[in-house]
């Protein structure tokens, strides 16, 4: 099933997904980064919210679709920003929190390291997360799987470490087959800089060489929108369910 919401504001945006992700009762969660999912996180560990106490945190064990190569402590990193958000004022095992080791020097070993966790933890299979969170960039990007990126290809790893030109960095990213393989697949997306984007992804058949979001089509699982009315202002006003993919 492939679904867009559309709500007022960011917050409405996050208390849905929060909603969402309580009803799930997920034990694995594939955690994005940048922005977006900030607002969701302080609302699940808000004490003052009635979601924390709805989730079973010393058995989630959280992971991350990508990372920044920079160490955790550092302002760009997508684990500090769980961690200040969320992680810092919930009780949880650290043994639950399955960081990518960033600090490595070299982002392919990082890459490497993660791979060897993420199987340790699922077993050989591709890992099917009950819950993987994503983003949309601006250029139809979502976790760290850029436009033309040769990550996009990857068929067997289950995390890549590719370079990313505009960037000048390197960033460490789960891979399609992991991505495509969640039960519960959730984009979130607010804001009127991705209302184009947004409608380029969800009208256009599929090019998602050009627009990576495009090829986040889960085999066994649904996919939902979590937007905002700035970010789905480009939509046409009748009801749309985003394209399927024509090709899996
Ligand atoms: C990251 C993310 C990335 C993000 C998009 C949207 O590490 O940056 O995983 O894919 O979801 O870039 O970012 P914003 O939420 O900041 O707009």
């Amino acid at each position: 099933m492939n679904e867009l919401k559309t709500f007022s504001n960011p917050t409405e945006v996050a208390r849905a997904a929060a909603q969402h992700w309580v009803s799930l009762n997920p034990k694995t969660v594939a955690l994005s980064g940048g922005s977006t999912p900030r607002v969701l996180y302080e609302l699940l560990a808000d004490p003052a919210e009635p979601f924390r106490e709805r989730i079973a945190w010393a058995k989630t064990h959280f992971f991350f679709t990508d990372e920044r190569h920079v160490p955790p402590d550092h302002p760009d990193s997508n684990y500090r920003m769980v961690n200040e958000a969320m992680f810092s004022r919930v009780s949880l095992p650290a043994q639950n929190i399955h960081r990518i080791p960033s600090e490595e020097p070299v982002a392919q070993d990082a890459s490497e390291k993660y791979e060897i966790d993420l199987r340790k933890s699922f077993g050989e299979a591709i890992p099917a997360f009950d819950l993987i969170l994503l983003g949309l960039g601006e250029d139809g990007h979502t976790a760290s799987l850029f436009p033309h990126s040769p990550a996009l290809r990857e068929t067997t790893r289950l995390v890549a470490a590719p370079w990313v030109e505009k960037l000048n960095a390197y960033r460490i990213t789960m891979t399609l087959p992991v991505l495509n393989s969640g039960l519960s697949v959730v984009f979130l997306v607010t804001g009127a800089s991705k209302a184009q984007i947004l409608s380029e992804v969800i009208k256009t058949d599929k090019k998602s060489d050009l627009y990576p979001a495009q090829a986040i089509q889960p085999l066994n699982g649904e996919l939902v929108w979590f937007v905002d009315q700035a970010a789905a202002a480009a939509q046409p006003t009748t009801p749309q369910t985003p394209k399927p993919s024509t090709t899996c």
